[in-house]
């Protein structure tokens, strides 16, 4: 079993500043349209979380946010970016589907060049890099189809995950990247998300994986952003953060608990950039 950290790499995030967050209708779980949401505190800890990614020295660019879109803030869900190239998001529900273009013309402004997808795909809210190849969620949001198109585009072996717990419908809420090191890569799951088979695909992938506990999960610990040292991740996963201290990370508890009103957590607010 690994027992050091593979060390830290400089990050390139997109966040959308949760002006507009509010849950005004349900397409997960976490959903709840009669339940107070508090804009001014979900601005105050989505600043702290981008302010926390700034003091790990990490870049990170912001998205103008737009009226109407509430659910913007969750930027992971905008696009994929592996070695530069920009696969645009597909959203499944008709309430997030403007905030697929209104991604990809910001990627398209800062002169990235941007494929247009054909299939439904939520960003790297399903799509996660790990080492060399992309793992890939499908069963709430993003069709399989897609894993098939990512493929295409990224040159990269795309691996299909089946989901089947609706609190669990994007991948990054199953599965957290600890580090994307080729020759090292390191995850952390929540096993009772995921199909027999696609728990049979991850034990065989990763052996030496860390596996969360139901309080991680019901906490969105797996919702975590790791920069290969420093792992953000939500202060109720506390046994996670136990297991990934023992193997040589630093957890670094931000709370994003107003956000998770609307089902996510940090790392659903946190898009990577990678050139
Ligand atoms: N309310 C949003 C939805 O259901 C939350 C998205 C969370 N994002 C994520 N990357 N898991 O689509």
């Amino acid at each position: 079993m690994t027992t050091t950290a593979p060390g830290r790499t400089a990050r390139r995030y997109l966040m959308c500043e949760p002006v507009h967050y509010t849950v005004s209708y349900e397409i997960n779980p976490w959903m709840d349209r009669t339940r107070f949401t508090d804009s001014d505190l979900a601005v105050r800890q989505w600043r702290t979380l981008r302010d926390t990614y700034l003091e790990l020295g990490h870049e990170v660019d912001t998205i103008e946010p737009i009226p109407g879109l509430p659910d913007m803030v969750y930027a992971a869900n905008g696009a994929t970016v592996v070695d530069g190239v920009v696969y645009s998001a597909r959203f499944r529900y008709a309430e997030r589907q403007p905030e697929g273009p209104a991604y990809q013309k910001w990627f398209a402004d800062h002169g990235f060049v941007t494929h247009t997808a054909n299939q439904t795909n939520e960003g790297e809210g399903d799509l996660l890099v790990v080492g060399d190849v992309v793992l890939a969620g499908t069963g709430f949001r993003t069709e399989r189809a897609a894993h098939a198109e990512a493929q295409e585009l990224f040159g990269r072996p795309v691996v299909s995950l089946e989901l089947v717990d609706p609190h669990y419908y994007h991948l990054d809420t199953a599965l957290a990247v600890l580090s994307s090191a080729a020759d090292d890569p390191q995850i952390a799951y929540y096993p009772p998300a995921f199909s027999a088979g696609s728990r049979g695909v991850l034990e065989t992938m990763f052996p030496d994986a860390v596996v969360a506990t139901e309080r991680d999960a019901v906490a969105l610990g797996l919702n975590a952003v790791s920069d290969g040292a420093n792992v953000v991740v939500a202060p109720g996963a506390v046994d996670l953060a136990a297991a990934i201290r023992e193997r040589g990370y630093t957890p670094i508890p931000v709370d994003t608990s107003e956000l998770l009103k609307g089902g996510g957590g940090a790392k659903c607010c946190t898009l990577e950039i990678r050139g």
